[in-house]
Parts: structure tokens; C-alpha cells; sequence
């Protein structure tokens, strides 16, 4: 009774690395959460306020979102991409995710996705019978792809259309991509169109985040969303920002959004109207300051011999390379890792790389984002002392990590 599509998608292991670090904690051993990401901190106080203050919002609201709503996110996003974007070329959705679940239906053409990516990209593709087309990434161009690479890709067969999707910064490398200019030079020469998700470029650490916007507006979708600046995953709500000549992708996506979601929650788009036009660049640079001081510590302690990784520049998360080969896959390595030290970690097969290589992600937000801001005082250099008190976890967990990876 299944459609063949379906049936083959698996589960990612992400849930079998959740599921077994649930059946160990259940029977009393300490785990440490390195798998799932999510922000460790709370929504601020005046978004959570208006949410309140909005419950009793309960009409249907225009499908493709709240007038307001798309009044202050364009206005937003014009300033900081430097391009003219009206309320009519945003839409709201339910998670920034069903938005690309949505292109993903509609789009024609061939895919190329980047490996690594983030895990919902490959099955969504899958599921909108799409061709896909990966290219495969390295450490030392920041694990994103060239421009050369993708025009590789698109050589092969120039008469088709293709959707390339771009994460910047990065899940799960926690990368910046340091090529856009050239990608952007290939997306233009070829009249390809550009996703890019930009869901986590308000944590990028070093304040250098761009967009390929910056370069090719015409062609860049751009996905982004409350979830991980604002802390509000559960919430639900992201928006994709697309460009007046795409507005034939646009109206196919409210169409498919007025026969599926309908509208997003009324509540939360109004309150999402307070977090898009307050000024919260305090608890996004104490979100930043934290994130970054804890994956600098991450990074300072684990990086050795055993294992190789480069240094995070934005979101939650690292991507570790372990140099010992006795594991035949890099999901049996987390098992082992899992069981032995109760460290759990998300293999780096579940992002696309070949099961043989020794990657995985490690998330670095096993803590109390809320508690950590609190203790933050005037500190603008947060010092291990303070990640110790406010991150015992992670710091515990890396030990843990790193003596395992010392001894196998
Ligand atoms: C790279 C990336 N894109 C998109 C999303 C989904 O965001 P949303 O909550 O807006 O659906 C996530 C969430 O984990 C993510 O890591």
C-alpha cells in the first residue's frame, strides 16, 4: 500500500543514535547530547510576551503570511542584502523546511546538492522526483563546493535546469562558504537558480557572513526563519525571500501552500512581527559570543593527531575527523563511541559522505543557553572557567571524547 518512494527512505540514524541514547539514559548512564542541535537558548522575552498577548488571534491569515510580517522582513532584508525587496516577494511558512519541501515539488530540473548537507535536503529531493546531482566537497575548501565543480556538473547536460542548494554557515561542517563570488559567476553564466539557506547567518561568529545574493539576487531564493537566531525551532515559522523573476516559482509555491498549510499560526506571526522589529542585537551577540566560545573550546581541545577538524565559524556545530581505521563505517564508529562514553554523535554518512569515511557531527549546545547569558555579566572574552560552571557537559563530553579517541 506504500508508494516505492516511499518505502525507500529509511530512517536517518539520527534517530537511531536518539532512540539508543534514550534506551541508555533510561537504564542510568550519562549521556552527552552532541547529536541533535538545537539553540540552547530561550526566545526573548518581548517575542515570547507578544505571543502571548496575541492567543486570542484565531482567523485563518493570508496565505502567504501576514502584511506586516512581510512589510518589516523585507524591509529587513533589503537593508542587509542591499537589494529591493517588497512585502510581495516574501512568503511565511511552517519552518523554513516545508517551504523547500515545497520547491522541491515543484521545481523541474536536476538538483545538485553539496556533500556535505544537511540531512532533510537528499529525502525532500528524492521525494519531489527530481534528478540529483551531488558534488562532493573538501576540508580544505571549507567542505563547499567550487565554482569549477558545479560547472562540471552542469556541462554534462547544459539544456537542463538546476536548483543548487547552499547552506552558509554551514550544518554540519559549521563553515562559512568562502567561494560565492565564483559560484555566483557560474550561477549567472548558466542561469541557474540558487536555495540558499540562510537559517543560521545571524550566528555567524566573525560578523563576515554574505549572502550569494550579494552577488546574484536575481537567482537566489533565500530560506531563513526564527528557529535558530530567535530559539523558537518549535514555533514553526521561516519565510523564503524570493526575487520579483521568480515569481513564477513563487505563485506554484502558494498554490501547493494554500492546498497544504494554509496559513501559519496566527499567533506566531504576530509575535514574529516583535522579533523581526526589535532591536535584538544583545541577545544575538551574547547568543554568538557564547556559541563561539564554546566551539573554539571545543575545537581547541579535540583538534589533534586522532582528530582533524577545522575551526567553527558559525552555528552549532563541528564536524569531526577521526584517523583511526578500524571501524568499517563511520555509523558503527558513533555506536561504539555512543556505548563506551556515552558521547553521541550524528556519523557523517547521514550528510552524504561515503559510509567509509570517519566523519561525524558533533552539536555543541549541550547546555543552558539561558543560564550561560545570565552569568555572562560585562564578560566580552568568555574563559574557560566560565564554560566549565555553564557548560559542564560539553566540556565533560569532549574529555570524554578525546581520551576515547586517544585510546581506540
Ligand atoms: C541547514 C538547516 N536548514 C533548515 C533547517 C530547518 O529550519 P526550520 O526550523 O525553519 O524548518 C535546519 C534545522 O535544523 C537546518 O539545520
Amino acid at each position: 500500500m506504500l508508494k516505492d518512494i516511499v518505502k525507500n527512505l529509511k530512517p536517518s540514524s539520527t534517530l537511531k543514535i536518539n532512540e539508543l541514547s534514550k534506551k541508555l539514559e533510561d537504564e542510568g548512564k550519562k549521556i552527552f547530547k552532541f547529536g541533535f542541535g538545537q539553540s540552547p537558548f530561550q526566545v526573548p522575552l518581548d517575542v515570547v510576551n507578544e505571543l502571548k498577548n496575541n492567543a486570542h488571534q484565531n482567523k485563518y491569515l493570508p496565505m502567504q503570511g501576514l502584511q506586516e510580517l512581510r512589510e518589516v522582513i523585507a524591509k529587513k532584508t533589503s537593508i542587509e542584502k542591499k537589494y529591493k525587496y517588497k512585502p510581495e516577494n516574501i512568503i511565511i511558512g511552517p519552518g523554513s523546511k516545508e517551504l523547500m519541501f515545497l520547491l522541491h515539488i515543484i521545481f523541474d530540473g536536476n538538483i545538485i546538492l553539496p556533500v556535505p548537507s544537511w540531512v532533510s535536503y537528499l529525502p525532500q529531493a528524492i521525494i519531489g522526483r527530481n534528478k540529483i546531482q551531488l558534488v562532493h566537497t573538501v576540508r580544505k575548501n571549507n567542505w563547499f563546493p567550487t565554482g569549477e565543480e558545479i560547472e562540471k556538473i552542469i556541462l554534462k547536460n547544459k539544456e537542463k535546469k538546476y536548483l543548487l542548494f547552499l547552506n552558509s554557515p554551514n550544518n554540519p561542517s559549521g563553515q562559512i562558504c568562502q567561494k560565492l563570488e565564483e559560484i555566483s559567476d557560474i550561477v549567472k553564466k548558466y542561469n541557474i537558480i540558487v536555495l540558499s539557506d540562510e537559517i543560521y547567518s545571524e550566528l555567524t561568529f566573525e560578523d563576515n557572513f554574505q549572502s550569494i545574493s550579494n552577488y546574484c539576487p536575481e537567482k537566489t531564493i533565500i530560506s531563513t526563519g526564527l528557529s535558530k537566531w530567535c530559539g523558537a525551532g518549535g514555533w514553526r515559522l521561516g519565510h523564503f525571500v524570493i526575487p520579483e523573476n521568480l515569481n513564477e516559482l513563487k505563485d506554484s509555491i502558494k498554490v501547493l501552500a494554500s492546498e497544504t498549510f494554509s496559513s501559519v499560526s496566527a499567533p506566531i506571526q504576530y509575535a514574529a512581527i516583535t522579533a523581526y522589529s526589535n532591536d535584538h542585537s544583545e541577545y544575538i551577540n551574547n547568543s554568538k559570543n557564547i556559541l563561539k566560545a564554546i566551539g573554539n573550546y571545543v575545537y581547541e581541545n579535540l583538534k589533534s593527531n586522532k582528530i582533524i577538524l577545522n575551526k567553527p565559524q558559525g552555528g552549532f556545530y563541528l564536524m569531526p575527523e577521526f584517523s583511526n581505521k578500524s571501524f568499517s563505517t563511520s555509523a558503527k564508529l558513533c555506536d561504539s563511541l555512543l556505548k563506551e562514553t556515552g558521547v553521541a554523535l550524528l556519523p557523517g554518512s547521514d550528510f552524504g559522505f561515503a559510509p567509509q569515511q570517519m566523519l561525524a557531527r558533533l552539536s555543541f549546545t549541550d547546555f543552558n543557553g539561558q543560564e550561560f547569558i545570565k552569568n555572562l555579566k560585562d564578560e566580552k572574552k568568555i574563559s574557560n572557567d566560565l564554560i566549565l560552571k555553564q557548560a559542564p557537559r560539553v566540556v565533560e563530553g569532549v574529555n570524554k571524547l578525546k581520551k576515547w579517541a586517544d585510546s581506540i
